[in-house]
């Protein structure tokens, strides 16, 4: 199969090289696109349509509830937070972010019911509209591979989104239970997530969204809730959000349309060993901010550590960029090193 898939990246790239004649001086805007300034351009140019977008709620007021949401995590667990005249019951959490507090919630007493919270301090309502793109541009079959969220409610200090809950934990978790005992990842289960983090990427991508933040911690492991067959396997259309990974945290999201067409990205991520190449070169950047991402997520997988790269040589006095660790012991080999060639172009 991967032999195809070679194949066809292959006419990709060399579609999408540029011949001696088609090269044209270009010109382009570049942007910070996480700089406060361009931030709160943003927030202000799409401020009409986020008050009408289906579970978005603003007030001007502080959050005034019995336990500040800011409180530890100790101080809020088993309590009740309410917003939008539902009950949230704080169960425990799943994970504290670089930006933000996660809570596990039951929905008005129903434990059936159970919500993701994202506390975040100051609010910050762009995840939300990232959630909303993702609804409108994305397809019904892809959609479950990018998390759900069902509100956000912004106050004058603190923003809390309403989030699907799952309950496996991140990829980094998975890499990181083989590690403690040893081992790694199993090859194939490699090439699988590889193969689903492409598509999520080719899908993004074609619709002009960036993540930004592509990386194994905001990635969560779904798992069926029905014992796998060759059958269900086979007819697995992850319409029920039930196989594979599903990408979180869009507070580094990009919209490309809200950017002049042709503008390029000046910032670096400032996730050590997430930087992509143009970041560490200081140049600018579009999509291989998330590609760079899946490279790395691929290594970590296959080799329980991040990915170092060297500057080599190529042909013709070119030059290429590749991971430092060979992939001698692997069957996907030839897949990986292509990968890895076309976002070093
Ligand atoms: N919907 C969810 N279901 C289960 N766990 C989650 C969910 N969203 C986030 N988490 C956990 O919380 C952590 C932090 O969330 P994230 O959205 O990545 O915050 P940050 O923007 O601060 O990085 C994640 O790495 C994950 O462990
Ligand atoms: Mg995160």
């Amino acid at each position: 199969m991967h032999i195809n898939f070679l194949k066809q990246l292959e006419s990709i790239v060399e579609e999408s090289d540029p011949k001696p004649s088609k090269i044209q001086k270009r010109e382009f805007t570049v942007v910070d696109p996480w700089s406060d300034s361009t931030m709160s351009n943003l927030l202000t140019k799409i401020s009409g349509g986020l008050k009408k977008l289906t579970g978005y709620h603003k007030s001007n007021k502080i959050y005034s509830g019995k336990v500040p949401l800011t409180s530890s995590h100790n101080a809020l667990k088993n309590k009740d937070v309410e917003l939008g005249g539902r009950k949230y019951h704080i169960k425990g959490s799943p994970g504290t972010g670089a930006f933000a507090k996660l809570y596990k919630a039951s929905v008005d007493g129903n434990t059936e019911e159970i919500v993701a919270l994202k506390v975040q301090k100051p609010a910050f309502p762009w995840e939300f509209y990232m959630y909303r793109q993702l609804d409108t541009r994305i397809s019904d079959i892809q959609r479950p591979s990018y998390g759900y969220a069902h509100e956000v409610h912004v106050f004058a200090d603190v923003s809390v989104l309403v989030c699907n809950f799952l309950p496996y934990g991140t990829l980094l978790d998975a890499i990181n239970s083989h590690l403690v005992v040893g081992q790694h990842m199993d090859e194939v289960l490699c090439i699988y997530y590889t193969i689903e983090m492409l598509h999520m990427l080719e899908t993004l991508h074609s619709v002009g969204i960036i993540h930004g933040d592509f990386k194994p911690d905001n990635m969560l492991v779904c798992y069926p809730s029905e014992e796998i067959t060759d059958d269900t396997f086979r007819s697995e259309t992850r319409s029920g959000q039930n196989q594979g990974l599903c990408l979180i945290d869009w507070g580094r999201g990009i919209d490309v349309n809200l950017f002049p067409a042709g503008t390029e990205f000046l910032a670096d991520c400032g996730t050590s060993g997430f930087s992509c190449i143009e970041m560490q070169e200081e140049r600018s950047w579009t999509y291989q901010v998330d590609t760079f991402g899946l490279c790395v997520v691929a290594h970590m997988m296959l080799h329980g550590e991040e990915m170092s790269i060297a500057k080599v040589p190529g042909t013709g006095g070119s030059y290429m960029y590749q991971p430092k660790l060979s992939f001698k012991r692997l069957c996907c080999r030839e897949l990986l090193i292509f990968a890895y060639k076309s976002d070093a172009q």
